[in-house]
């Protein structure tokens, strides 16, 4: 045994209990009553403190070429972030090149994460170019480990309606999942070029030229897509009520669509485009009116809402600043890899949900929805991806306590009731009391298959 957890209640999805936790090698060994340590050794009394399964983040953007620059956390910061946040599993997102067999992207960008991630990752392709054969590359992928891919249907590498529905279909085929980012395009086009041409350039007009209805109507597509194939459909960033009541539908009339949604969406209104640093939390879909913020909570409670993700993607407050007197200037995109499980698990801790339920949506769906069969719960033979949280821990979010390299954080001010205490990935500490304590390259490659 090289670490016992003694005394803590222990949470998975679907019960919480109290019990000791033993891990060895890296795995979760026993979980019982009266556990006692062998020698050497380390015991956790984690008495009073809940013990999770860390989280998984199915969606962030490290060290992304995006909006005319990269994205400011590279693998070593954003999974450091991660690591002190509670999220031992990162899901990031692979840009295709044109051109590009879908397993060379893989290799590409592996050969940068591998060597400087600090916790656990698995990737998605976000695919633009199934020309030329390359759709049929898409099984090789599927066979290296990666078998969930994503489409965008906005900006400039978005794909058209007829490669998101080509797409579809092969992942139908050979056991593969497609996500989506679902806005429509010619109107972002059209309200973006109209707004500029009037003058009307702040942040709040990032939002208006995205209203309501441009994301809701693009996932009523997708979904009608979806449909016609019978094939599995994930929805990322869901934003907006419209597109909530068409994922219950879609639910309800026992199709497999699966929606994600983001803390941001939770927390903010569309309000935060009126601030002074209202270009500071500019992203797509912008963040939503309150009765779509309401939707979102509702949709979660009742089970709608399969997973919360970050869509984590900072920029510099700099490059932010492009955008001061041009709103389509503005990267797009904000930081939150550090701040998903402590912002979910704090809503629980004030009795917005359960703490089984943020467990579910954080860890274990996304686990069993994307296929990493060793994760996303506390259990004999599962990796020790563990977090201790303390429910009598306060902390106030500040850019000078995140451990990301970005230099600004919406959650500015934000408070927290509950903590994270320690993060243990794969057995070993790499999170203390403020403390990052892992290493670059720590981090493997999570295999995965969505074979039934
Ligand atoms: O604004 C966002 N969400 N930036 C990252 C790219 C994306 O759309 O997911
Ligand atoms: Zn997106
Ligand atoms: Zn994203």
């Amino acid at each position: 045994m090289d670490l016992l957890i003694k005394n803590g209640t222990l949470v998975n999805a679907k019960e919480m209990f109290r019990a000791d936790l033993a891990v060895e090698n890296g795995k979760i060994t026993a979980i019982g009553s009266g556990l006692a340590p062998t020698e050497g050794a380390e015991v956790v009394d984690a008495a009073g403190k809940l013990v999770l399964p860390g989280a998984i983040d199915a969606h962030t953007h490290l060290a992304m070429p995006f909006g005319g620059t990269i994205s400011s956390d590279g693998y070593f910061a954003g999974t450091r972030a991660a690591a002190c946040g509670g999220t031992t599993t990162v899901f990031d997102f692979i840009l295709q090149n044109f051109g590009e067999p879908m397993v060379d992207a893989i290799k590409r960008r592996d050969a940068l994460c591998a060597p400087e991630a600090a916790v656990d990752y698995a990737f998605h392709i976000a695919i633009k170019d199934v020309s030329n054969g390359l759709i049929d590359t898409m099984k090789d992928a599927v066979d290296y480990g990666v078998p969930s891919f994503k489409v965008f249907m906005v900006y400039d590498f978005g794909v058209t309606d007829g490669v998101f529905y080509q797409v579809l279909a092969k992942a139908k085929e050979i056991g593969a999942q497609i996500s989506v980012h679902a806005e429509n395009n010619e109107m972002v086009n059209y309200f973006t070029k109209k707004f500029l041409s009037e003058g009307k350039t702040s942040a709040w007009y990032h939002y208006l030229s995205r209203p309501e209805f441009v994301e809701a109507e693009a996932d009523k597509r997708a979904i009608e897509w979806a449909k016609s194939l019978n094939a599995p459909l994930y929805i990322v960033h869901l934003a907006n009520k419209d597109g909530v009541d068409a994922v219950t539908a879609a639910k309800d009339a026992g199709y497999e669509i699966y929606a994600e949604t983001c803390p941001h969406y939770l927390n903010f209104t569309s309000d935060v485009y009126k601030r002074e640093d209202g270009r500071n939390f500019v992203c797509s879909p912008p963040i939503k009116g309150k009765e779509s913020q309401d939707a979102l909570w509702a949709a979660i409670k009742r089970g709608d809402i399969d997973t919360i993700a970050t869509d984590h993607c900072p920029f510099l407050q700099s490059e932010k600043d492009w955008g001061l007197n041009d709103f389509s200037k503005i990267p797009n995109g904000c930081a939150a890899i550090e701040n998903m499980y402590p912002y979910m698990l704090s809503a629980a801790n004030t009795g917005k949900l359960d703490f089984t339920r943020v467990v579910e949506l954080c860890s274990a769906n996304p686990a069993k929805i994307f296929g990493c069969t060793d994760k996303g719960s506390l259990a004999v033979g599962k990796d020790a991806d563990i977090v201790v949280y303390d429910p009598t821990l306060d902390f106030t979010i500040s850019q000078k306590n995140m451990h990301s390299d970005c230099d600004h954080t919406i959650w500015e001010g934000t408070e927290l009731h509950g903590y994270p205490r320690m993060t243990f990935s794969r057995g070993r500490k790499v999170y203390e009391d403020g403390k990052f304590l892992g290493e670059p390259g720590w981090g493997k490659f999570v295999k995965r298959s969505l074979k039934k």
